[in-house]
């Protein structure tokens, strides 16, 4: 059985939408296995976001990750990896389809694209790393 790093943004968390994400995890039969509201400090945010140190918008995103609370969950199920990415929707919230996390609840232009409302691991090798980020203890 698998499990994936879900984590709902500051934008999700401020707008009110963490209930409603966890509500389509647990309503797809996913299960819980783990819940924070972390407020992440920059060494776990570069360790977490490593892959896209030195492009243009690693620092806008960064700090955007710092700009409130974050809730952290670990979710498992079978193929969860792959299942939450197809919850989540495409990364820019203007063409994420309709029915989607993203499609139903993130707009995006200029530099705006970040605030997509959640993050999903994007492979077994991703959600080991960050699950072991983000929940140490797990
Ligand atoms: P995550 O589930 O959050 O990892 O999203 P993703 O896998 O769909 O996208 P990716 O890992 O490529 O990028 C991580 C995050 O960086 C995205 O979710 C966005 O918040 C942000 N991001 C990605 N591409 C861009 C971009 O071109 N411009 C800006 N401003 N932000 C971006
Ligand atoms: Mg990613």
């Amino acid at each position: 059985i698998e499990r994936t790093l879900v984590l709902v943004k500051p934008d999700g968390v401020r707008r009110g939408l963490a209930g409603e994400v966890l509500r389509r995890v647990e309503a797809k039969g996913y299960t819980l296995v783990g819940v924070e509201l972390v407020n992440a400090k920059e060494d776990l945010l570069a360790r977490h976001y490593a892959e896209h140190v030195g492009k243009d918008f690693y620092q806008p995103l960064v700090d955007f990750m710092m700009s409130g609370p974050i809730l952290a969950v670990v979710v498992e199920g079978q193929r969860v990896i792959e299942g939450f990415r197809s919850l989540a929707g495409a990364t820019d919230g203007t063409l994420a389809s309709p029915g989607t996390i993203r499609g139903d609840f993130a707009r995006s232009w200029g530099s705006k694209v970040m605030q997509n409302i959640v993050h999903g691991s994007d492979s077994p090798e991703s959600a080991a790393r960050e699950i072991a980020l983000w929940f140490p203890g797990l």
